[in-house]
């Protein structure tokens, strides 16, 4: 375990804001890391179950069941179902959806489509939390090259991460390549804390100036899940279900997520 006063006071006598040093409750400790671990077993192996099935022709429906049956048969609980009124147990976004797409019967994958699965998971009131992109049947290149991009992005900026990085570093790698990608990244929504609580501080942004922000020490879990527009990075939000996100332009959009550990010598990732 980190020494959490001492840092904090190395860290002040190296003149950085107090604001840009994480509050103590930020810090897991060995017994949360363990409980976000087994959460994160049961979340691995949700998407992986979704991955064996998923297909054209299927409903998001049909993947809410397969997330939700998969989940409970393997001791979790589905962390999306309730939570501040989402009526689901994970998370369906497809094409010009950024994040936020609720199941529905009358939402059928189609050769060609492209489709985000968000699943979180409970064990012992710990959280996991990771989405992966599903490229169902003959997709076009152009948006095949915009889901590997957003892969790469994630991937780049944890490749970077290290203890006592900033944490706008991690936003700025995932712009800064992204951009060169002719793609851009959504502002509005980030990545967080997790593992105690769904979503806990920071706000993790995928965009931002390298070398600012909090510094992350060891004992921190993060999430980094960077949304990626083909078109204007523009979204808004559908006024019917006060969820959904979508691209203001109708360009297709895509997103990976991991849960990340901060360790004392390195990241280790959690939940992908
Ligand atoms: N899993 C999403 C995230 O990555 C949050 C979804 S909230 C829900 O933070 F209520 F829509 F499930
Ligand atoms: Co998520
Ligand atoms: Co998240």
């Amino acid at each position: 375990m980190i020494d959490y006063d001492s840092l904090i006071e190395k860290y002040k006598k190296l003149g950085v804001n107090i604001n840009d040093l994480p509050k103590r409750e930020m810090i897991k400790s060995e017994e949360d890391i363990k409980a976000i671990k087994k959460a994160a077993v049961v979340n691995n192996a949700v998407l992986d179950e979704v991955a064996k099935h998923i297909k054209a022709g299927m409903s998001t429906e049909e993947i809410n069941t397969i997330v939700h049956n998969k989940t409970i048969e393997m001791g979790g609980i589905p962390a999306p179902l309730n939570y501040e009124g989402f009526p689901k147990s994970v998370c369906t976004s497809i094409n010009d959806m950024v994040c936020h797409g609720i199941p529905c019967t009358n939402d059928i994958l189609k050769d060609g489509d492209i489709i985000n699965v968000d699943c979180t998971t409970i064990v012992d009131g710990h959280y996991a939390d990771a989405s992966r992109m599903f490229m169902i049947g003959n997709v076009d290149p152009e948006m095949k090259r915009l889901v590997e991009v957003t892969k790469k992005s994630l991937d780049m900026a944890v490749e970077n991460l290290k203890p006592f990085s900033r944490l706008r570093d991690i936003g700025y790698i995932i712009e800064k390549y992204v951009k060169s990608q002719g793609f851009s990244v959504v502002h509005e929504i980030g990545g967080h804390g997790v593992g105690n609580d769904f979503h806990e501080d920071p706000f993790v942004f995928h965009y931002g100036k390298k070398g600012t922000g909090m510094v992350l020490f060891p004992g921190m879990v993060i999430t980094i899940e960077p949304m990626v527009n083909e078109g204007s990075r523009h979204v808004f939000l559908d006024a019917d279900n006060n969820w959904t996100i979508y691209t203001e332009d109708g360009g297709w959009s895509a997103q990976w997520e991991y849960t990340i550990w901060i360790k004392e010598d390195g990241v280790e990732i959690i939940a992908h």
